[in-house]
């Protein structure tokens, strides 16, 4: 046997027994979005890699490090999308979505990093990102985090907290840096390999160092919070009000920077305490700045991306959403002539019962065999097509999940059970096929 090929580190197969929890997640979502007015929009997983290093910034993890560049076949540079907002921002420029009016936008999909992968931590992982464009003020960031928070309580999930800060205007920023740069190289000794590194290209990331020896530099440093221009202040000030009157709790975190440049004034984070080190599975904030960076007018624009892996690993496993997605029923055909007539039959029944998921025994097989197959599908009945039903134009309805006995029915009274199991189940899940 030849030796099998296996996928690539990081990237991984989502297979049959979870997509049905992946269904039921994007499904909330969408319900979700909608709900306060969003729209769908679809972008390319490969752009050119300027974009990213335009936006995302050159001094930074991903566009150093982790990005998945390549040269296609006319020598240009590409690369798989790290994140979702840069292209977003392109989208809407390229196609005149952003200029003179509000947009909002949302957008799922596979992402792209070359990260060292751990649990929670992939090189192929999937977003679900939001953004707005072309509203200043502070009740889009207080409008973003709601959202946040609600789909937290429908998820149930409990243990996570949500962090706040604002980088200030790009000009305060800059004057707090040289302040920050100032305090460093006055304690240039202590300072690891890679804040050293930074202290010259991007110092505010040095904040956000891990590294055990630094953490009390750091406390010690200036805060960005001090250093506020006063439109800012006011623009953060109005944010925490807000995000009080609607009772969601916060911790403004002064040293929480984000690891990407196009972000001005509020940047936020939800973190957990149940995922381990990975415990950041929502993060965003505004980034006023891009769109003119990129090419577009100037349009203020807010935005936040969720990772999908974490959501998931957050949420208890629930039984039923696995079995969500078994047929409702199993179509055996036992006996001369049957299998013709169930093809047929199986094409009117998914016609007539909208929703309807139905397998039929392909393949040949003993009745018993089939009833095996149809056991393991998790199907809760078989239909039973012999040469008696198919004589008399009936069908055997079996319960496989001990759920009463069998009968014999005309194919209008199936039609109508599997119609009534479709649409308990609607009602069940509370969400619409
Ligand atoms: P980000 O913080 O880089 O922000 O990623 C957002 C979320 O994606 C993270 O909080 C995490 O849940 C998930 N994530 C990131 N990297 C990985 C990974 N390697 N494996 C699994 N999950 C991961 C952004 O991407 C910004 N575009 C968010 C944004 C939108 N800001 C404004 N608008």
């Amino acid at each position: 046997m030849a030796q099998y090929i296996r996928s690539v580190r990081g990237m991984h197969d989502i297979l049959p027994g979870d997509s049905a929890r992946w269904h039921w997640l994007e499904a909330r979502v969408r319900r979700l979005v909608a709900s306060y007015g969003y729209r769908e929009i679809r972008m390319p997983v490969v752009e050119r890699t300027e974009l990213f290093k335009r936006s995302i910034g050159e001094v930074t993890d991903i566009v150093e490090k982790e990005m998945y560049t390549f040269e296609d076949r006319n020598g240009e540079s590409l690369t798989l999308r790290p994140e979702g907002t840069a292209g977003c921002v392109r989208a809407g420029i390229e196609h005149g979505l952003l200029h003179n009016q509000q947009q909002r936008l949302w957008y799922m999909g596979p992402m792209f990093r070359h990260e060292r992968p751990q649990k929670g931590r992939y090189r192929q992982f999937h977003q679900i990102g939001v953004e707005v464009f072309g509203i200043a003020e502070p009740e889009v960031e207080a409008e973003l985090i709601a959202m946040n928070a609600r789909l937290w309580r429908e998820l149930g999930i409990e243990d996570v907290r949500l962090e706040i800060n604002s980088l200030g205007s790009p000009q305060s920023r800059a004057e707090y840096r040289e302040r920050l740069v100032a305090y460093f190289r006055r304690h240039e000794a202590d300072l690891d390999e890679d804040s050293r590194r930074r202290l010259d290209t991007n110092p505010l990331r040095i904040l956000d160092s891990k590294h055990p020896d630094m953490q009390a530099l750091i406390a010690g440093a200036p805060s960005l919070l001090d250093h506020l221009d006063l439109d800012s202040q006011a623009h953060f000030d109005a944010l925490c009000a807000m995000l009080d009157e609607m009772a969601i709790p916060y911790r403004v975190n002064p040293r929480l920077v984000r690891g990407l440049d196009y972000y001005t004034r509020t940047v936020f984070e939800w973190i957990t305490g149940s995922l381990g080190a990975q415990g950041t599975i929502c993060a965003g904030g505004r980034y006023d700045g891009l769109v003119a960076q990129l090419g577009g007018r100037d349009t203020p624009a807010a935005g936040f991306a969720l990772g999908i892996e974490r959501l998931l690993a957050l949420m208890r496993p629930a039984e039923d959403l696995a079995a969500a997605d078994a047929p409702h029923a199993f179509l055996v055909p036992v006996g001369e002539g049957t299998l013709h007539r169930a093809l047929a039959l199986a094409e009117a029944l998914r016609r007539d019962v909208p929703g309807l998921r139905l397998q039929t025994n392909l393949g040949g097989g003993s009745f018993k065999a089939q009833l095996k197959r149809a056991d393991r599908s998790g199907a809760p009945y078989a239909l039973l097509l012999g040469e008696d039903e198919l004589a008399q134009g009936t069908l055997g309805f079996k319960p496989l999940r001990g759920q009463g006995a069998q009968e014999t029915l005309a194919l209008e009274a199936v039609a109508e059970r599997l119609a009534l199991l479709v649409s308990e189940e609607r009602e069940a899940t509370g969400l619409d096929a």
